[in-house]
């Protein structure tokens, strides 16, 4: 078989495995703690998408003739290092919010990248379809959460992850330029737009 990725897009869908594998793992651990109503249903839905999707992005990459790289360092482990802990379940959906968000635009930024390979686009267009829910339930379940915790606290907590989640990605960005190069000019013409907004 031949193949068809170079060592850059290579690398960057790895990066998008592990990153799916790291919330697979996350979100099947909290699912497992919770206790039984809607957010119970809709963690563990959130966790078997997310397991899903490494195995799509698995599969892409073989049909491409290659083996995902192994990578050790997923993206959301640096959060935690920028914005401490999530100390309750209304801090770990805040930043569930946001990281899916930024996960959405990494992937609507890609579907919009010069030459990409049919196999991608399949890809990407099917976990953009689970994700763009995954957003969704996150912020029904930040909603039903006002009375306990207040609105305020709730868009304070959003916003520190934000935050940390602008500067994770900012020194992804720029560790990672090279590998990325292809995405840069839609980088470069999407520079400023809100993780998640207007999803
Ligand atoms: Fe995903
Ligand atoms: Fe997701």
């Amino acid at each position: 078989m031949t193949i068809e990725l170079d060592q850059n897009e290579l690398w960057l869908l790895s990066f998008y495995r592990t990153s799916e594998i790291g919330g697979a793992l996350f979100f099947g651990r909290l699912a497992r703690t919770l206790q039984p109503g809607a957010n119970q249903r809709d963690m563990s839905r959130h966790f078997a998408d997310e397991a899903q999707h490494a195995w799509l992005w698995t599969s892409c990459i073989e049909r491409l003739g290659a083996h995902p790289l192994s990578l050790t360092d997923a993206y959301q482990d640096q959060y935690v290092a920028a914005a401490g802990l999530p100390v309750n379940l209304m801090e770990v959906l805040a930043l569930t919010q946001v990281f899916e968000g930024r996960v959405i635009n990494q992937y609507a930024r890609h579907q919009r990248a010069p030459g990409l390979h049919p196999f991608v686009g399949e890809t990407l267009e099917r976990i953009v379809d689970d994700e763009r829910w995954h957003l969704e339930w996150v912020r029904r379940a930040l909603r039903e959460m006002e009375p306990a915790y207040g609105k305020e606290r709730i868009d304070e907590t959003v916003r520190r992850f934000r935050e940390a989640d602008e500067a994770v990605y900012r020194q992804t960005v720029h560790e990672h330029e090279q590998r990325i190069a292809h995405l840069t000019d839609v980088l470069a013409r999407t520079r400023g737009e809100e993780p998640g907004h207007g999803r």
